[in-house]
């Protein structure tokens, strides 16, 4: 029994270590923004004088006990109930604990709370679903899904929210996180330093795939950046006329293309994209059983994204064909698997037919693709 208490102890203890290491994927140690790095400061010297303040206390309780402690069972240890000078002293010290604590929070607060100006700053509308998330760029008109690209050492407002229930943006080696919420916009304002892939998760509990909802940060430098930009704005090569890939297209656009948006590359698909979004969420509040139709993940140039189901699996053929199988498989609780026609027995789709559409979306890949590489 002692041995397994004692293999379980230092078992969380090597997982705590762990978590806490730099390098581990969302620790909040390893900052790559000036945001971060003020969060991760004050966390920091907040945590120094904790463990100052408990090693004197719990040493002076532990030498206080041996030292006063009644030698003989009977006899209690001399008294001192009631010692004014001891209560001013300890009801003071915390007191100016809390002051030096509260400077350097206030201004770590007010520094991170106050959005810088709109026009020198990159704008970003986040919203959460379950359980993945949407990002458009309302200036430059451009909308994607889990994979978030932003340039270095800009400013950057993410404006929050979300399509049902409460959800929390966190990127946190960028900065820490906020809430999002129906019917509501709250404000993040992030800063990346370093060009690199970074990773996001929702922080607050959302339902059974919360765990599941997470989405990649690809932070570019400037030149980067704008070529996303202009791939976005691209249209994909042309298909060959009876292919694998155009056999799925037609299949895509009879079976997917309701909820799925694939072409937010045309111009003036910006405004398109926010009204069909907005039309699938009313439809789908109408009735959450039935809807035919419910906000999905707009699915341009799927064929560049590092990641699918919202970050949970890298994206290839083997994992995409799983995924359109049975996302309930990777996923447990989706909206595709209970609202789309292909998993109703009537309308299943053939191993071959799930394949090509799976060939399909990853040919959508815009056709002056760079040699940018997002997976660094
Ligand atoms: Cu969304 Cu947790």
């Amino acid at each position: 029994m002692k041995s397994v208490i004692r293999a379980s102890i230092i078992f969380a203890l090597l997982i705590f270590a762990m978590a806490c290491s730099p390098e581990s994927p969302q620790s909040t140690f390893g900052t790559h923004g000036p945001i971060a790095e003020l969060q991760k400061n004050l966390f920091l010297f907040t945590f120094w004088i904790a463990v100052v303040v408990f090693i004197i206390v719990e040493g002076g309780i532990i030498y206080l006990t041996f030292k006063y402690r009644s030698k003989k069972n009977d006899k209690l240890p001399v008294q001192t109930h009631g010692n004014l000078k001891l209560e001013i002293t300890w009801t003071i010290i915390p007191a100016i604990i809390v002051v030096i604590i509260a400077i350097p929070t206030v201004i770590a607060i007010w520094e991170t709370q106050v959005m810088p100006n709109e026009e020198d700053s990159l704008v970003i509308e986040a919203t959460g679903h379950q359980w993945w998330f949407e990002f458009e760029y309302p200036t430059e008109e451009i909308v994607t899904a889990n994979e978030l690209h932003l340039p270095e050492d800009k400013d950057v407002i993410v404006k929050i929210t979300s399509q049902d229930v409460l959800h929390s943006f966190w990127i946190p080696k960028i900065a820490g996180k906020l809430d999002m919420v129906p019917n509501h916009e709250n404000q993040l304002y992030i800063k990346a330093d370093d060009p690199g892939l970074y990773y996001g998760q929702c922080a607050e509990f959302c339902g059974i795939s919360h765990a599941m909802m997470r989405f990649r940060v690809i932070v570019h430098t400037e030149d980067d950046y704008q070529n996303w930009l202009n791939e976005m704005r691209t249209p994909p090569k042309k298909l060959v006329s009876g292919s694998d890939e155009d056999e799925g297209r037609k299949l895509f656009v009879g079976n997917c293309s309701m909820c799925h948006t694939y072409d937010s590359y045309k111009k003036g698909a910006f405004t398109k994209e926010i009204d069909s979004q907005y039309n699938r969420w009313e439809e789908w509040k109408k009735d959450k059983e039935n809807s035919a139709i419910v906000s999905a993940p707009n699915l341009t140039h799927f064929g560049n994204r590092i990641t699918l189901a919202a970050g949970i699996k890298e994206n290839n053929f083997d994992n995409l064909v799983k995924w359109i199988e049975n996302p309930d498989e990777i996923k447990i609780g989706t909206r595709m698997k209970n609202h789309a026609s292909i998993y109703k027995d009537e309308n299943q789709l053939s191993s071959e037919q799930i394949e090509q559409i799976a060939k399909y979306l990853l040919s959508l890949k815009p056709s002056n693709e760079s040699s940018t590489s997002y997976n660094n």
